[in-house]
């Protein structure tokens, strides 16, 4: 049994003050809720505050990339290291904003995977395609083709990582995927997770959907076999929203 998995991707949204105030009404929500992994990803420069507001509560602190490298002459990077140094157990790594606006590719997703593993932290690895790219007959080996190259070499550590199937055209949209059409890319990325590492390992990774997951969809969503949580964007910026989809995941 796999156990679900919310994960809340905040963007560049929230101050540090914000972000534990944000924090503390999520704890408040969903007190009592044991059966659902619960991170929260805010901006680096929050992380501090974050982790001081989390301490002593089931949520745990997500980061929204990382560097490959241990340290070095990269301005404006973040070290695994330095995550860890802030409580941090997650890490979304290739979200398709970070595909699209700032230039990440298949190959480095897999480096700062490795790197991310390499340090303990889980990283949670976006897929999934655009528009043109559906209508175009691509989903598939677009999806195909990230999960198997952003996944790459990791050996044993792929039993550790998260997966998160992001429809590009359903980010921010408030246009779903249905049930149905999440289902069919959940079982496809988990059976080339299973080509990659066997079916026994895939049948253990989590693979979450994101993309408009609201409180009014998201049991119907994760009640989906390969549905195994959320990577939340606008619901997760209120504490009653992000609440309410912990609580369906439930
Ligand atoms: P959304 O974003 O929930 O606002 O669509 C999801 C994401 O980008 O992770």
């Amino acid at each position: 049994m796999r156990k679900k998995i919310i994960a809340g991707n905040w963007k560049m949204n929230k101050t540090a003050a914000e972000a534990a105030a944000l924090i503390a009404g999520i704890k408040k929500e969903i007190e009592g809720v044991t059966t659902v992994e619960v991170v929260v990803c805010p901006p680096f420069t929050d992380l501090k505050d974050a982790a001081a507001a989390c301490a002593g509560s089931s949520v745990m602190l997500g980061a929204q990339n990382v560097h490959w490298e241990a340290s070095g002459a990269f301005t404006g990077e973040i070290s695994a290291a330095m995550l860890k140094d802030l409580c941090v157990t997650h890490v979304i790594i290739g979200h398709s904003e970070r595909r699209q606006y700032f230039g990440e590719t298949d190959a480095t997703v897999n480096k700062r995977t490795k790197a991310a593993l390499a340090a303990g932290l889980t990283p949670i690895v976006c897929v999934g395609e655009t528009l043109e790219e559906r209508d175009g007959g691509q989903m598939e080996s677009v999806v195909v083709r990230q999960t198997k190259l952003g996944l790459a070499d990791l050996g044993a550590d792929l039993a550790k990582i998260v997966v998160a199937y992001e429809p590009v055209w359903a980010i921010g949209t408030g246009r779903t995927a249905s049930p149905e059409q999440a289902q069919q890319v959940h079982a496809l990325i988990r059976r080339t997770l299973a080509e990659i590492g066997g079916v026994a390992v895939a049948d253990t990774i989590r693979i979450q959907y994101g993309g408009s997951m609201k409180p009014d969809n998201a049991k119907e969503l994760m009640s989906q076999p390969d549905i195994d949580g959320g990577l939340i964007g606008g619901a997760a910026l209120k504490a009653d929203s992000f609440a309410a989809i912990i609580k369906a995941g439930v």
